[in-house]
């Protein structure tokens, strides 16, 4: 059986300010999928959140980027809003950028993963939820989950996953994809992808081209012309039977990695894994958090979900990214924890730069 999973995101009002859900949103959403449900144009659903970001996880058999399963998502973020305006909560409808659906949420404000599953007898499945990032945030953890033999030994002593994986690369500011394979191909990946802020991972694929990963790579703040919120992303990772073991899919995240967002969507800092109930970024509007939720497709039901980073070890982890909190925090407006110029997406810079200009002089 083919099934299709589609992750579907978008901040549609924020609870307060920018850093919860309101109980309200999720319950609105839940209806409306529900309704889908019944009407058999969805197989099963499961809605979360991260943070500010409603989280619309849904299986069905209509392939990607079906015209009748983004306008569900879109009516769903419609309702969503409209709750959040009555309750005039905070940025309500900020990523919907459109007035009226097009035949595809993508560019018009919310964040997709989506994949076509040819399910194996067993099909366990983690989705990853991001805020307060953008989608370079997957870059390393990525790599380590599908190209580094010392984060992942499957890829040394499983003879399903000794050929390695290929790394499909996007380059946000020309809008460019490129594949490329690893190992052999690792250093030329490393180049690009270790610049995550314009090459940005966009799907893992086995040699045989299997679909193992797929990630959101939509970039509102390009999209729109201007800054209007964060694109926090979604990542979608198959595992076991070649691809990585759950455990090697997890084990990236032990490690509380810098990345861009936080505060303001201008600063950097430590990529925090957290249990569902963690995930309402408070300190600086952050640290940016990340929840994963496993699945086991079960006949295009979703049988779950786990709260997968509620493990008591990840708890040094935690430990240690508030204490990279408090190490940037200390830099104040100062650069490495503020973004480069180029970076932010709040400026003053150009009026700052209009009023002190006759006031520079030469040396
Ligand atoms: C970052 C984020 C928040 C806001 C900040 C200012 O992704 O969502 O840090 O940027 O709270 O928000 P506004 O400009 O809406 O007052
Ligand atoms: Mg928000
Ligand atoms: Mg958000």
């Amino acid at each position: 059986m083919k099934v299709t999973l589609s992750v579907i995101k978008a901040d549609v009002g924020g609870y307060v300010g920018h850093s919860h859900m309101h109980p309200k949103l999720e319950e609105v959403a839940r209806e409306s999928l529900e309704g889908a449900k019944e009407d058999r144009l969805i197989l099963d659903f499961s809605v979360l959140h991260c943070g500010d970001d409603l989280e619309l996880i849904m299986t069905h058999t209509k392939g990607e980027e079906d015209q009748e399963i983004h306008k569900l998502a879109w009516d769903t973020f419609m309702r969503c809003t409209e709750a959040a305006q009555n309750l005039k909560l905070y940025g309500a409808g900020q990523d919907m950028l459109a007035d009226a659906f097009s035949g595809n949420v993508k560019g018009m404000g919310p964040g997709v993963a989506e994949m076509v599953i040819e399910n194996r007898e067993s099909e366990p499945i983690l989705i990853f939820m991001a805020d307060k990032t953008s989608p370079g945030a997957w870059n390393l953890p990525l790599f380590k989950m599908f190209a580094d033999p010392f984060n992942t030994p499957g890829l040394v002593i499983d003879p399903k996953m000794h050929d390695g994986f290929v790394f499909e690369v996007m380059d946000v500011k020309e809008g460019l994809s490129i594949k490329l394979g690893c190992p052999e191909e690792m250093y030329d990946l490393l180049v690009l992808i270790g610049a995550p802020d314009r090459y940005m991972l966009k799907g893992v694929y086995t040699k045989d081209g299997k679909v193992a990963a797929k990630a959101s790579v939509q970039r509102l703040n390009m999209m729109a012309g201007k800054y209007v919120g964060k694109d926090d992303p979604v990542l979608i990772v198959r595992t076991q039977s070649g691809f990585p073991a759950v455990g090697e899919a997890l084990e990236p995240f032990s490690f509380p990695h810098l990345v861009e967002g936080w505060m303001r969507g201008s600063h950097n800092g430590p990529f925090t894994p957290v249990s569902f109930k963690q995930a309402n970024p408070t300190r600086f509007d952050g640290p940016p958090r990340v929840i994963c939720a496993g699945y086991q497709l079960c006949k295009g039901i979703l049988v779950g979900p786990v709260d997968m980073f509620d493990d008591p070890s990840y708890d040094y982890t935690r430990q240690k990214a508030w204490e990279i909190t408090e190490y940037m925090r200390r830099h104040g407006p100062f650069e490495p924890h503020r973004l480069p110029l180029e970076e932010m997406e709040y400026t003053t810079m150009p009026e700052v730069m209009k009023k002190l200009n006759k006031r520079f002089t030469r040396d």
